[in-house]
Order: C-alpha cells, then structure tokens, then sequence
C-alpha cells in the first residue's frame, strides 16, 4: 500500500512512561477525583478552587517529567517525513513539543496555556493559576480558566483535524482508550476515506475492532520501533510502499 499523508492521534499512554497518570485508571478516577468534579464547565462554576487546583496540580508536575523514546520518535518522524503529517493529541501535556514535535495540534487543549472568560483572550501559562489570576490581556482578575477542553465541550480544531483524515492515507493511534468522542471516531473516518489503520496500544482499545492493523506494547517500544521501519523504508523523496 503507497502512502504519503500520515495522521496520528495520541492519548494518555504515551505519556504514561515519563511518569504521567493515565485518565482511565481501575478505580476510575483521575488521580483521586470523579470526572463530573474537575472537568466540566458546570464543576468551574460549582467549585472553582477545586479545579484550578487539580488543573494547577497537573501543570506543577509537568516541571518533573520528560519526553520519552515515544515523544522523541515521533518528533523524529515529524522533522524527516517528507509527505503531509499532523499529530493531532488529546493530552493537555507538553511532552511532544518538547520533544520538539512541530506539526501538532492539542485537541482537548493544553495545560500551559489560559483562556480569559472576560475578554476571550488566550495566553501561554506556566505557574499556579488560581482564581485569583489576572488576565494579561484585559487584566480583569478571576475570570481566567484552564485552556483545556472539558466533557460538554467542543474539541478544538475540529475542521483542520477532519480534512487531514479525509486526505490520510495512514492513521494510527497510539496509547488511548478509544473511550471518548469524537476522537474515538477519527479511525472510522479516516478507514472510510481510504487510510490504512494502525492501532499501538498497551492493550486492545474499545475500537480495536476497526483498526486494519494492531500492535500491543509499551508505546516507548513500540513506537520508535514503527517510526524506524517508517523512516527506513522511505528514499525520503517519494511515497513509500508497505
Ligand atoms: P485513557 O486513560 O482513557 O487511555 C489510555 C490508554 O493508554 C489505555 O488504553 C491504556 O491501556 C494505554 N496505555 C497505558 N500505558 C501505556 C503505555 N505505556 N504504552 C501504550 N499504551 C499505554 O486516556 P485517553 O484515551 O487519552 O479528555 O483519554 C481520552 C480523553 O479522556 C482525555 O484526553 C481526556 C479524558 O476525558 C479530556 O480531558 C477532554
């Protein structure tokens, strides 16, 4: 099968080696709270100081985690794939950019970064957040939120992400659930439009089913080792051929 335009979707696990929580966990809870209290506009609302502390929390802990071989593989893969490639991720993390990936775009949106309710401003953020933040744009106080995509909310970038899967002829994720749309669909469009499907998971998602093609095993093994057969098997001048 020839291919050229690669689109890859990433979730939890593959930053689940540097050492960041998965959201699915045996107790299904995200590190200790229901869903329904941390992430959901009507949880902001309810109890801002409880999210901007879970959200807070998560951004203090990204100061202590590194990319792994999975992140920089496919930053590799980004830098040398000559044809179209987008890395769409559903992590609020910053662990593929800082891997160095380019042609990325976070769906669910991004722990460093703020969202002012006031004025709608978006902006890069690094520290606490609390609600007591000043928004750099209008500088009204409380009224900034995490730029993060939370249940009941339009994932972000929905357009660009359609029309690359519409155009892939690979898509391949690595390391989610399969467990929440629309991202869970992305395999289906992009199968019905034509692309050649690759699932890398520790263990079969809830969409396995609709994947061509399926490898089980750490995403810090098994993608480098995919990247390696993909950059091998390209004259990095003209699609190649599986
Ligand atoms: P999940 O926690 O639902 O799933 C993580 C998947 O990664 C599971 O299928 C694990 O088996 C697999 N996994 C764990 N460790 C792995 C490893 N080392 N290598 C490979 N695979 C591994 O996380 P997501 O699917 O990303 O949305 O969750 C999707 C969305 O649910 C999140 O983006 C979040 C949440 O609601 C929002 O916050 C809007």
């Amino acid at each position: 099968m020839m291919f050229s335009n690669i689109v890859i979707l990433t979730g939890a696990g593959i930053s689940a080696e540097s050492g960041l929580q998965t959201f699915r966990a045996s107790d299904g809870l995200w590190e200790g709270h229901r869903v329904e209290d941390v992430a959901t506009p009507e949880a902001f609302a309810r109890n801002p100081a409880l999210v901007h502390q879970f959200y807070d929390a998560r951004r203090e802990r990204l100061g202590e985690v590194e990319p792994n071989a999975a992140h920089v593989a496919l930053a590799r893969l980004d830098a040398e794939w000559p044809g179209e490639l987008l890395i769409v991720t559903q992590n609020v993390d910053d662990l593929h950019e800082r891997a160095g990936a380019q042609r990325l775009l976070h769906m669910h949106g991004e722990l460093t970064s703020g969202w002012c309710l006031g004025c709608n401003a978006r902006f890069g953020w690094s520290e606490a957040m609390g609600e007591a933040a000043q928004c750099p744009a209008c500088e009204t106080v409380g009224r900034v939120r995490p730029d993060i995509v939370w249940f009941g909310e339009m994932p972000y970038q929905m357009e660009r992400i359609e029309a690359a899967l519409m155009d892939a002829d690979l898509f391949v994720s690595i390391g989610t659930s399969g467990a929440v749309y629309p991202a869970a669909g992305f395999v289906q469009t992009a199968a019905y439009c034509g692309a050649h499907t690759l699932e890398i998971n520790l263990e079969p998602s809830q969409g396995s089913m609709f994947f061509a093609e399926r490898r089980c095993g750490l995403a810090g093994e098994e993608v480098p080792k995919w990247v390696g057969e993909v950059l091998g098997y390209s004259d990095h001048s003209s699609p190649i051929s599986l």
